[in-house]
This record gives C-alpha cells, sequence and structure tokens, in this order.
C-alpha cells in the first residue's frame, strides 16, 4: 500500500485487508476524516458524499456491530447496501467458492465488506475482486476497522495516542480484535500487557513480529492484577466458537472479570474497552462506571466506517 497525503488519497480505491498494510501517516488520516464524519454523524446531517455507489455485506459469519454500522455508515453517506447476513441464503449453501462469489459480486457493488470464518480467506479472494475489498473480519486473522475505531476510542477518552501502557486481557490466541489492535497500537509505539491463560496466549511468532518489527516494550503474564495500572484494559469476550474443546472454554469462560472489586483498585486513569459482544468477562455493574468505555467505544464504529468507505471510494 502506498502511503504519505498526495494524490487522491491513500486508501482510494484501495483493499483494506489487514491493519499492517497501513502505515502511521495513513492511520492519521483515517482518524482525522473519522473526526469529520463523527461531525457529520453528531449533527445528523446526510451529505450524499457517496449517492450512487453501492455496498455490499457480505457476511459469512455472525455480526451485529460490524455489519450494522457499516451500513449505516453507507446509508448516512448517501449510498446503497445489498448483501446478505446469513450465508445459508446464497450459493455458498450450494458449494459454490469464496473467490466465484466475490467475481460476481464485484458486478453488482462498487465495495465488497466480507466476514469470514477462515483466517485468509479474503485475502485468497483478492485476485477475484474487481472492487475494493474490506476484510470485516476473518477467522482469527485480522479485522482492520474494528482497530481503526479501537485506536478513535482511545484518542478520545486519552487524549493521545502514543506514551500508552494497554493490557489486552483474556483470549489472545483467537480474537482478530486482539490481533488487529496489537499491530495498531505498535504502529504508534505503544508498550502492550499480555495477559492471558497459558493456553490462550498471543501466538510466539505475532509476540516476536511485534517486538521485531516495532520494537515495542512487551510484558506477558496470566494475573489481571498485571492490568490495574495500565492507561487502557480491552478485554474481548472469549472465543466460544474457535474452541476446538467446549470444556476448555467452560474452564476459561469466566477466567477474567472486570467488575466493581477490580475497579476499585484500578488506576483512577485506566478506561475498560471491548471490541463487543460482551459474555462473562465485563459484569454489568461496570457499565455505568466512567471508565466503563465500551459502548462509547461502539458507537464509534460508525464515523469510522463512513471516513473508511469515503476514502477508498471517493478519496480524500
Ligand atoms: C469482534 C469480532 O467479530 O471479531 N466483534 C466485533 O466485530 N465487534 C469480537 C468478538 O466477536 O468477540
Amino acid at each position: 500500500m502506498e502511503s504519505g497525503s498526495k494524490g487522491p488519497g491513500s486508501l482510494f480505491n484501495r483493499n483494506l485487508v489487514s491493519i499492517k498494510q497501513l502505515d502511521k501517516g495513513v492511520i492519521e488520516e483515517i482518524l482525522a476524516e473519522s473526526e469529520r464524519m463523527l461531525e457529520i454523524y453528531k449533527s445528523n446531517s446526510r451529505p450524499n458524499l457517496l449517492a450512487g455507489r453501492i455496498m455490499a455485506s457480505m457476511f459469512f459469519e455472525p455480526s451485529t456491530r460490524t455489519r450494522l454500522s457499516f451500513e449505516s455508515a453507507m446509508h448516512r453517506l448517501g449510498g446503497s447496501v445489498i448483501g446478505f447476513a446469513d450465508p445459508l441464503s446464497t450459493s455458498s449453501a450450494k458449494g459454490e467458492t469464496l473467490s466465484d462469489t466475490v467475481r460476481i459480486m464485484s458486478a453488482y457493488a462498487d465495495i465488497l465488506v466480507i466476514r469470514h470464518p477462515t483466517e485468509g480467506a479474503i485475502t485468497g479472494a483478492l485476485d477475484s475482486a474487481s472492487v475494493p475489498l474490506v476484510n470485516a473480519g476473518d477467522g482469527t486473522g485480522q479485522h482492520p476497522t474494528q482497530a481503526l475505531y479501537d485506536l478513535f476510542a482511545i484518542k478520545k477518552e486519552k487524549g493521545r495516542l502514543t506514551n500508552l501502557n494497554v493490557a489486552l486481557v483474556g483470549d489472545l490466541k483467537h480474537g482478530r480484535a486482539i490481533h488487529s489492535l496489537a499491530y495498531a497500537l505498535a504502529i504508534f509505539g505503544n508498550s502492550l500487557t499480555l495477559i492471558s491463560p497459558q493456553s490462550l496466549k498471543m501466538p510466539a511468532s505475532m509476540v516476536a513480529d511485534l517486538e521485531r518489527s516495532y520494537g515495542i516494550r512487551i510484558i506477558q503474564h496470566d494475573s489481571l492484577d498485571q492490568a490495574l495500572n495500565a492507561d487502557a484494559v480491552y478485554i474481548p469476550r472469549m472465543q466460544k466458537e474457535r474452541f476446538s474443546d467446549q470444556k476448555e472454554y467452560e474452564r476459561v469462560a469466566a477466567y477474567y472479570v472486570i467488575d466493581k472489586r477490580f475497579m476499585a483498585m484500578a488506576g483512577s486513569d485506566t478506561i475498560i474497552l471491548s471490541p463487543l459482544p460482551r459474555t462473562m468477562e465485563i459484569n454489568p455493574e461496570v457499565d455505568t462506571m466512567k471508565n466503563a468505555a465500551y459502548f462509547r467505544q461502539a458507537a464509534y464504529g460508525v464515523p469510522v466506517r463512513m471516513a473508511v468507505l469515503k476514502m477508498i471510494l471517493k478519496g480524500r
């Protein structure tokens, strides 16, 4: 991917499959566009920036926030949406390959937003696409727009994107939101505290890559106490559907829980973030506390996806 701020914009007409393809300058450009989109979102104006454009939302896995915030984003910019939320209603149930589906959908829409259960499947379908393609989550792989609005939320909540220590907690093995955010934070030079049970550690190759490629400080631990002084605690659910052994899932489902007790011991500036949905890892008793930032975070999904759609389809 080309970076820099010349020409039609660094995301124009590009695919977005991994946060790793973006450099700091491009991410800053997206976050700046997201600020403009947040103003449009708040004022509830409908600027028609993407009038006449069609987004295909192709979800081969369950989704609430990602699919509907992308669709809301497209509608808010005057564009239209086609797509499916249940692959069983499509020809993939008849055995059609993702590549063939992507080839066909490229003739029906100007941009494809795809979620798929298999890591790498979306990258594998790139050659079949003749319009830009956005990865909305590929198995345990990547979820780049999630990381972009996680960064946006961190910037809003903490006032900065650098010099942070962020604790990533829980299922660091399977979580694509974690895998994307770890890189996004590393791109900005932040320190990571990785907290997980032994069986759910971040893949060693990823930890090594983060350290080697970005020179960041990484601490690994299995105790939630290590998160008490973090600037932010990011705690997704345990990824039940990706466990090969459901008994193991039951064992770790509530391994870490953010509750009032944790909040009472945590630093006064320690915010709690989650990509959601939540299951057992955040006690609802925390929801009304000022440092519980996850619902504010979720709302940023719309303006950030407005920015991504606009920058890919129209440029800056
Ligand atoms: C995440 C996902 O699908 O990876 N959800 C989301 O997009 N907000 C996290 C999760 O499912 O736990």
